[in-house]
């Protein structure tokens, strides 16, 4: 065993995962109580049976959105009858609820997720509206965030299967999951940001604009925007420099870079220039949103991924070379996180065989054995996970349950 491997499986021997998971009116699940082990789970189904959406109430046990980014308004059960009186909400003020009991390095925890309805903001204010709620251990908690001290997913879906095609969006929202995995502040500072900049922008376009009022929200998006440009350059320094040093033996050799102003200007710059420059820079725009011109900055920066070995940007590769790439970085983040967040994250990897030749189906199954992860896979072709036959946990998914299978 090398060096490395030695020090995850010393990480990992204490085991992280989800133990037990409940789900509540949770799209197609009126209840669903699944006790599972601490290693490879495989959920098989039909189209359409349900096997994504586990995965999601999963993804809602860490901080954010899911793995679908969905609106809290659309996983709300559709079809409310023949509902299990076990799996009533104890409390009918919720829509749907995700609860588990998982592992961290051995030791056990109960986190929950649930969306209150009827929510008032206030005596006064009789409009009513969904909130999300967060609970450890019972305990109403009032950042999502706290979530990632638990319990760290990552996720590959089959829209990522296009990640490194079209707009740069998702790929910035890919890259700044990485990146809150390792600093959980950096989940509220994109989207203070976000906020920031919603809130100039209409400023701007109706025109009601104070100039000192412009001033400070440009104040405070530039100091947000060097921290958020910086917080991912280390990011992407750190997963580059493992790569470098720990290529995988089977999937390509990756660089990643970051294309974005301010993240550049920080090679050469001290952080208080940059800030500067960001808030004369936002100034200077002003005139480009009321024109609707591109206003730049690192609501813009785009992540670039390069296949070193062929000299090849990502977006240039074939199918199935993207997603060997994908998958590259995929097992990077996990090994990186293992060993700088000291647990081990759960692999969420939603039909993750697509693309992948049998040998690098194979390989990366066997990676996941082998570095001892709870990874939950979704398939609709129960026939290719031979390799696993001994190591993994089948399941079942139709008719609305999931059942083991033999
Ligand atoms: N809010 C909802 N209420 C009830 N059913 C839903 C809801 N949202 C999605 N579904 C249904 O859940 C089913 C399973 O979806 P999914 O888990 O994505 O399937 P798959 O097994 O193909 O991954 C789909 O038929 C979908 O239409
Ligand atoms: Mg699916």
């Amino acid at each position: 065993m090398n060096a490395l491997a030695e020090k995850l499986s010393e990480v990992v021997k204490e085991k992280s995962g989800v133990s037990r998971l409940t789900l509540t009116n949770f799209r197609n699940y009126a209840g669903l109580r699944l006790e599972t082990d601490l290693c490879p789970i495989i959920l098989t189904g039909e189209n359409g049976s349900g096997k994504t959406n586990v995965l999601e109430a999963i993804s809602f046990l860490t901080p954010g959105r899911g793995l679908r980014g969905a609106r809290l308004a659309d996983i709300k059960r559709l079809t409310p009858s023949l509902v299990t009186p076990d799996f009533e909400p104890a409390n009918e003020s919720f829509s749907w609820a995700v609860s588990a009991q998982i592992l961290k390095n051995g030791e056990t925890f109960n986190l929950g997720t649930a969306v209150q309805k009827n929510c008032r903001e206030n005596e006064d204010d009789f409009r009513t509206f969904e909130r999300r709620i967060v609970q450890i251990e019972g305990q109403k908690i009032s950042s999502q965030a706290e979530l990632g001290k638990y319990l760290s997913a990552i996720w590959v879906t089959p829209q990522m299967d296009r990640l490194f095609l079209g707009g740069t969006q998702p790929r910035r929202s890919f890259l700044d999951r990485m990146v809150y995995a390792f600093d959980l502040e950096h989940a509220k500072r994109t989207a203070n940001f976000e906020h920031l900049y919603k809130q100039w922008y209409q400023l701007l376009k109706t025109g009601q604009a104070d100039a000192r009022w412009l001033l400070s929200l440009e104040e405070e998006m530039s100091a947000l925007g060097v921290a958020i440009a910086a917080a991912r350059r280390e990011l992407v320094a750190k997963l580059n420099t493992f790569i470098e040093h720990e290529p995988d033996d089977v999937f390509p050799d990756i660089e990643l870079q970051l294309d974005g102003t301010i993240e550049k200007m920080l090679d050469d710059k001290p952080a208080v220039d940059v800030e500067d420059f960001y808030r004369e820079n936002l100034c200077r725009q002003r005139h480009s949103v009321i024109n609707n011109d591109y206003v730049d900055g690192v609501n813009r920066t785009d992540f670039k991924v390069y296949y070193k070995k062929k000299h090849m940007p990502a977006e240039l590769c074939s199918t199935g070379e993207q997603k060997s790439l994908l998958v590259s970085i995929i097992l990077a983040e996990t090994k990186c996180q293992i060993l700088y967040k000291g647990f081990a994250p759960v692999l969420l990897l939603d039909e993750v065989t697509t693309h992948l030749d049998d040998i690098k189906r194979d390989a990366l199954l066997m990676k996941i054995k082998n570095l001892g992860l709870q990874a939950w896979i979704t398939s609709t072709e129960p026939t290719i996970f031979d390799v696993l036959k001994n190591d993994a946990l089948f399941l079942h998914v139709k008719n609305n349950t999931v059942t083991t299978s033999f």
